[in-house]
């Protein structure tokens, strides 16, 4: 793999030096050690078009030398991509070559032509991988590049994050306000590029749905995905917060859309549901177990076991074909549950159930927590058939979708 320490060096990428205006992304602040910031525009491939105007590098400037996010070294990346496209280092030379830059800073100009020169020459020497991206790493951070000048490229910075969250066979490895980097836990979890590549129009069709955040795998190890905020296990079943059941329509919605197109989800969980600020509906990640119900299972794990029964179990394992779609609504439906009522949360708690149940979970305990919920949440007519579902999910199937059970407009939160 290529390596390249200069890059963070370069001054044109380096983000003490060049911030990219929060309110106008076709402007960008340089600061020269002169003691200046200058404010350069932008062409609309993201090239240095004019220096517009320069002030002192004291307050408020200075705040955007601070707090720069990764959002910035990713547009930063997708510019240096699109210099690196155009294979034309005319247009760069004459931003460095502009006047005003030159005689402030002939220095720094001449050493941001060298490393743009080595960046350039480094890309076109690192092989394209089979996620079509040029993996180049640097002393803090792994770029993706992607060889497709539409696709979006990457840089995932390498500083370890404070109580990285991971699920199974991922953990989060760099974070920013816009993007959620993770990576494989384990090298038997790699993502395969062939599967993956067979498997990308099923999950960018799902993800054309409000109810999916956008992912893209750039390497065997590593996938990029648009962050959806905490996962619905991190924020609320640690604390005494509940949602209202409205909050998850869009995903039930695509759960649906998805059922009547013979796709299956596979591992609907509350670790799988992300949600950012009050208000905001509920959105999937983690697509993974994703697939058309005639493909054969990709991975023996078929699901959570806390959401998920001993007799459900045994019917996925002999393959029958309503039992997968029984199992996404059983496992939606106590997520939901779960993440809008208290008791049913503490019935769902691992510490308290028997993982696996024979029938249900709420045939194990107290009932009434579960009717509860039913009666205010399910419209009239179908809440027999629901609980009948609830209690043995693998004998009893839901009359229609969820999304057309739930009674959207006065569902509500249980005790
Ligand atoms: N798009 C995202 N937005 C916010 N958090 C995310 C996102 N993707 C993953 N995470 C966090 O990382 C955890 C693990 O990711 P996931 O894709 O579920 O991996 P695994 O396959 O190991 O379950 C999630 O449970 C969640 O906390
Ligand atoms: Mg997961």
């Amino acid at each position: 793999m290529a390596q390249i320490q200069q890059l963070e060096n370069l001054p044109f990428i380096e983000y003490g030096t060049l911030t990219v205006d929060p309110v106008n992304n076709q402007h960008v602040y340089f600061k020269l050690n002169d003691s200046k910031t200058y404010l350069i525009e932008l062409s609309e491939e993201g090239y240095a078009e004019r220096v517009t105007r320069s002030f002192p590098t004291n307050s408020p400037y200075k705040r955007f030398r601070q707090g720069v996010s990764d959002a910035f070294k990713i547009s930063t990346c997708a510019r240096l991509k699109h210099i690196y496209r155009r294979q034309n280092v005319r247009d760069f030379a004459s931003f460095c070559d502009s006047s005003r830059l030159r005689s402030i800073a002939p220095k720094v100009t001449q050493s941001v032509k060298e490393n743009y020169r080595l960046v350039q020459k480094t890309l076109a020497e690192s092989p394209v991988n089979g996620f079509g991206f040029r993996h180049l790493k640097s002393e803090h951070s792994d770029y993706y590049i992607a060889e497709d000048p539409t696709q979006e490229s990457y840089c995932v910075p390498k500083k370890p994050i404070k109580d990285s969250v991971s699920g199974r066979s991922k953990e989060v490895c760099a974070l920013s306000k816009e993007l959620v980097a993770l990576k494989t836990r384990e090298e038997k979890y790699n993502f395969v590029a062939k599967v993956y590549r067979n498997r990308q129009a099923l999950v960018k069709k799902a993800e054309e749905s409000p109810a999916v955040c956008k992912s893209q795998i750039v390497s065997p190890s590593m996938v990029i995905c648009e962050n959806g905020g905490k996962d619905l296990h991190e924020s609320l079943l640690k604390s005494y917060r509940r949602l209202t059941p409205s909050v998850f329509k869009n995903v039930c919605e695509f759960v649906a859309q998805q059922h009547s197109n013979n796709i299956i989800l596979g591992d609907i969980k509350s670790e799988n549901c992300v949600k950012k600020g009050v208000g905001e509906q509920v959105r999937l990640i983690d697509l993974d177990d994703m697939r058309p119900l005639t493909a054969a299972p990709l991975s023996l794990d078929l699901g959570t076991e806390t959401l998920l029964t001993d007799n459900l179990f045994t019917k996925l394992v002999e393959g029958e074909k309503q039992a997968y779609f029984n199992a996404d609504n059983y496992a939606l439906l106590l997520t939901m549950m779960e993440c809008s009522s208290f008791s049913i949360r503490h019935e769902l708690d691992p510490n308290f159930l028997r993982v696996r149940p024979q029938v249900s979970v709420c045939n194990s305990r107290n009932t009434s927590s579960f009717s509860n919920w039913i009666n205010k949440n399910i419209l009239e007519p179908y809440r027999p058939a629901v609980i009948e579902f609830i209690k043995n999910p693998s004998v009893h199937t839901l009359p229609k979708s969820i999304f057309e059970l739930m009674d959207w407009d006065n569902c509500q939160v249980t005790y």
